[in-house]
């Protein structure tokens, strides 16, 4: 239930943010021109920061970085500034710790910011967008199910692109599907050769899972064959190369170029069941996508470019007559382009299609979500593509990710290895069944309710998990760690969401007013914290992080609870306070609810 006009608005209306004052960006224009009326200098960068627990004050000012230029003592500088500070009507008072000025500001001001954010329906709606930009994220190819490692890619793609969204950007999310190659023939030849038929719908499987089956089938067949040549006296590398399923495979990739009928169909017919597969898992997950291309529409692309690029003696040719790319000055080395026999690799590709992408949606900005077992290749296709004169080459950027794991012993899947992202999302939602069982919380509820509720619990808990982690570090997924009410995981920010529903309703479900009046520090630190949401969703957008808005929303929660467990909302000693304490509340949940969102997890109303 939302009683707040915020939560309702799309996650774009959350632009207003970027243009409002708030009472970070006063605190900075003040000193800003302290430093200029104190010492007659003008400072392009100045570093304000939230006051630290252990000392008086709301912000701070640092003032080390000015000494160099200011030629004093850092408890000078602060000291003066200080006390310039001290006549302004927003400045309460001060103290000076070091290279440290502490201010302390007029509680209206934490009120008047978060009035101003909450109360205009519009939010100062921009439509003036900053930049194109294209995320492109999942890519899987069409051999397999979706596994764990896409699960992390999934979430870091869907959420960069809200959180880019509410940074004031236009964005396309898109997905390119590997769906060709000699991993998908190998699914499609032991399909043939023992499938008998079969079909998703006559097992009642999903398709993607059918395919997996298959390809599974085809490598046990394989290593049979190997052994087997190898038995007979076979080089075990010769064997490697010569077993005959191997070479039927290569022979069915051989006709698909071709484009012979009847493998082209039955490719079209496996990919079809794939897709059918990948769609319920998206869905499933909550995340969708603009714009779908396909590397069989994409594969014989960048041929030209690297053709042009060898003319203009940016690439080079061997005496084969392969092209290459030589990045040995850049301390990579020498990259084939093009082999031999004309044709084309992986790289060649991507250069094809990142130019047409930017021409064709007119982009200033292209990120790619890939794991980080692709830094090289993002290296180097970012560069070959800068070398061959493209100026946008520079707004290239590749969303690296490390990578999950399971504890051991943990759901090895029916592949073996990895973990199937659709068992996975199952046994989360099954645990979240029993944790609620238990906590009794949803007795009285209709079963679909519950469902949907449990849902929205045991996928936060695994969405949240992955993504409270810098992208850049690995993880050990821990189910159990994950679905914990208490402690960094998404059920605890749900589980406030829910109580702060639950007051609401208590109080009748009206809109409350925030009356001017003195502020506890308990008030004033959410307040504090509330306010500085739009600069999170920056610096998230700017850095490509969505851990700093997954923690955010923590530190939130973890205030928002200190404050509910110190003062009374609902027993306030007078209606005045009570109403103010319930706007807070009320505030509270909207930036929760927006954090969330922008995290692709949802927010139940009860838990
Ligand atoms: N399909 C590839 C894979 O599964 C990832 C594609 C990444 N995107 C790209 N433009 N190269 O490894």
């Amino acid at each position: 239930m939302n009683i707040g006009t915020f939560a309702d608005l799309p996650i774009c209306t959350l632009i207003l943010y970027f243009c409002e004052m708030n009472s970070k960006s006063i605190v900075k224009e003040l000193c800003t021109q302290a430093v200029e009326s104190v010492f007659n200098i003008q400072l392009s960068q100045i570093e304000i920061q939230p006051t630290k627990d252990e000392f008086e004050g709301d912000y701070t000012l640092v003032v080390f970085p000015l000494v160099k230029e200011l030629k004093r003592k850092p408890e000078e500088i602060a000291e003066k500034i200080g006390n310039y500070l001290l006549d302004k009507e927003e400045i309460t008072k001060f103290n000076v710790v070091k290279g440290f000025l502490n201010l302390s500001l007029r509680d209206e001001i934490f009120v008047q910011t978060l009035k101003t954010h909450f109360s205009d329906k519009n939010y100062g709606f921009s439509t003036e967008k900053k930049s194109k930009i294209m995320v492109e994220y999942a890519s899987p190819n069409t051999n397999k199910p979706l596994h764990l490692g896409h699960i992390r890619n999934i979430l870091l793609g869907f959420s960069i692109s809200n959180i880019l969204k509410a940074a004031g950007n236009e964005v396309v999310m898109a997905q390119i599907v590997n769906d060709r190659g000699i991993h998908i023939c190998k699914s499609m030849r032991a399909w043939q050769k023992f499938g008998n038929g079969e079909t998703p719908e006559s097992l009642h499987v999903k398709g993607d899972h059918l395919v997996g089956k298959y390809y599974v089938l085809f490598d046990k067949e394989y290593q049979k064959q190997m052994a087997d040549l190898a038995a007979s006296g076979m080089e075990k590398d010769e064997a490697k190369k010569k077993a005959p399923i191997l070479l039927e495979a290569q022979e069915m990739l051989k006709k698909w170029e071709g484009g012979d009928e009847e493998i082209r169909s039955l490719w079209a017919k496996m990919n079809s069941w794939v897709y059918a597969g990948f769609d319920e898992t998206y869905e499933n997950l909550g995340v969708h996508f603009d714009v779908v291309q396909y590397e069989s529409n994409t594969y014989l692309l960048g041929k030209n470019i690297v053709e042009d690029g060898r003319k203009k003696g940016v690439l080079f040719q061997k005496e084969d007559g392969s092209v290459w790319a030589d990045l040995t000055e850049e301390g990579l080395d020498q990259k084939l382009l093009l082999r031999s026999d004309g044709t084309s690799v992986y790289m060649t590709q991507d250069l094809g299609t990142a130019v047409e992408r930017v021409q064709k949606y007119d982009l200033n900005e292209l990120i790619y979500t890939v794991g980080n077992e692709q830094d090289y290749h993002f290296q180097v296709l970012f560069l070959v593509l800068k070398k061959l004169g493209y100026a946008w080459a520079d707004k290239l950027h590749h969303l690296s990710y490390g990578m999950v794991d399971l504890p051991d012993g943990k759901m090895k899947s029916r592949e073996g290895t990895v973990v199937d992202a659709d068992d996975l999302m199952q046994e989360m939602v099954a645990t979240a069944i029993e944790i609620s069982k238990d906590l009794g919380k949803l007795d009285g509820y209709t079963d679909e309710e519950k469902a949907n509720i449990n849902k929205i619990i045991g996928l936060g808990a695994l969405k949240y998990y992955i993504l409270k982690v810098d992208p850049k570090k690995r993880i050990l997924f821990n189910p159990k760690e994950s679905i914990d009410f208490n402690g960094n995981t998404g059920p605890f920010v749900q589980y406030t969401y829910a109580r702060i529903q639950s007051i609401l309703r208590k109080a009748g479900n009206e809109i409350h007013q925030f009356e001017n009046k003195e502020l506890n520090p308990a008030e004033k630190k959410l307040i504090i914290l509330l306010s500085s949401f739009s600069e999170i969703i920056e610096k998230s957008a700017a850095t490509l992080n969505p851990a700093l808005t997954a923690n955010y929303v923590y530190d939130v929660v973890k205030a928002f609870n200190y404050f509910y467990q110190n003062y009374s909302i609902l027993n306030a000693d007078s209606e005045s306070e009570k109403q103010s304490r319930l706007a807070l509340a009320q505030w509270t949940a909207n930036v929760v609810e927006n954090a969330l969102k922008l995290l692709g997890i949802g927010a139940p109303e009860r838990m």
